[in-house]
């Protein structure tokens, strides 16, 4: 089959486009999906660098978030048929795994899995639309719903607010009714972000943007809950971590799931007794997450924002827009 293949870690040059990559045989309780859509993550830059404690048996095909039709489905399998319409969910919850990280993924004419993987596609969401969703969308709605609790009438700030798992966020926080201002690099996509919602939108590229946060909604009060935000998104980490806990309000929430320009970044602990601040950390998504996301655009309430839509020979050139921060939403690969 064909395949975008990691050879080893390093930059670009490490994922080959190859032409005869040997098909996946089907286990007794696997199926084989025939991938129509995969969507690209920040995660595929950090499985193709290499991670810290990560070990990645290579060659490795990438690429988590994967839909498509059912090919073969196994002896012992249930409940599946061939031409069955599936989200698969990344996370191998049974025998442990990540696909596209330590299991083959999406970025190929076929992929195997577990068949206790899958979601049923309902028949309103396209698979472009199912691929944005596992990772950014998934995450982000872990994060914002069942860890960060938002409200209807609170005031967010939302961080790398572009991408994938930034968008999803900025959605979200619209459907919850909040007030929302999001954090971008560039005018193009503060503008964009205000297409899609934002009621505000500031640059961060100089790490003063909590003097932002103060001219719109206040300096935060020592002893009061005036000024400042209710919740602080930021899976950014780095710089931005301090302009971060003070932008937040007294009992103010900080929820993170990741660390895009440095997971070690300064603090200043007197932020957070003072403001009784609460640090709260999201890591990926339960399978409810999925679900109800689909139902929100199967019922027309949640459209994934797609920036492209690319072949697969042109992965690689799609992982470079998201290193460079060129994209907007999410990047599909349709192999
Ligand atoms: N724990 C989990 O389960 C989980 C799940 C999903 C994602 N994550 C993490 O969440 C982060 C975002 O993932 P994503 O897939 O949404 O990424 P993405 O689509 O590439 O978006 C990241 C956004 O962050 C901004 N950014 C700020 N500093 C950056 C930098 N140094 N390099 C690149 N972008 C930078 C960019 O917007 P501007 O150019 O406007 O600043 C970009 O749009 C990653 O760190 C990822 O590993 C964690």
């Amino acid at each position: 089959m064909r395949a975008m293949v990691l050879k080893g870690h390093g930059g670009p040059d490490s994922l080959v486009y190859d032409e005869s990559f040997p098909d996946p045989e089907c286990g007794n309780n696997d199926v084989i999906v025939r991938v129509k859509a995969t969507s690209l993550n920040y995660h595929d830059i950090f499985t193709r660098n290499g991670m810290p404690g990560i070990k990645i048996e290579m060659p490795m095909i990438c690429g988590l978030d994967v839909a498509g039709e059912i090919a073969e489905v196994g002896d012992e399998v249930s409940g599946w048929s061939t031409g069955d319409r599936v989200l698969i969910d990344p996370r191998n919850r049974v025998e442990g795994g990540l696909v596209g990280e330590t299991i083959h993924g999406g970025l190929a004419e076929y992929c195997r899995v577990a068949s206790h993987q899958l979601v049923k596609i309902p028949v309103g969401v396209t698979y472009d639309q199912a691929s944005s969703l596992p990772v950014a969308y998934g995450t982000a709605h872990r994060m914002m719903v069942t860890i960060g609790k938002i409200k209807n009438d609170e005031k967010v700030l939302i961080l790398g607010a572009s991408g994938g798992v930034g968008t999803g966020a900025l959605l979200l926080a619209k459907m919850a009714g909040s007030e929302v201002m999001v954090c971008a690099s560039s005018e193009e996509k503060m503008e964009r972000l205000r297409d899609l919602g934002a009621d505000h939108a500031i640059t961060y590229m100089d790490n003063q943007f909590h003097k932002g946060v103060y001219e719109r909604f206040g300096k935060p009060g020592r002893r009061g809950f005036e000024g400042g935000v209710n919740m602080v998104v930021n899976f950014t980490g780095g710089e931005t971590w301090v302009p971060s806990l003070r932008s937040l309000k007294r009992g103010g929430r900080l929820v993170t799931c990741g660390a895009t320009a440095g997971f070690d970044p300064k603090t200043d602990i007197r932020f957070i007794w003072t403001f009784e601040l609460q640090l709260l950390g999201s890591n990926s998504w339960e399978r409810e997450d999925l679900t109800q996301l689909m139902d929100y655009i199967d019922g027309g309430k949640m459209n994934p924002v797609i920036d492209k839509i690319l072949p697969l020979k042109d992965a690689s050139e799609g992982i470079r827009l998201l290193e460079e921060r060129e994209v907007f939403g999410k990047v599909i690969i349709n192999p």
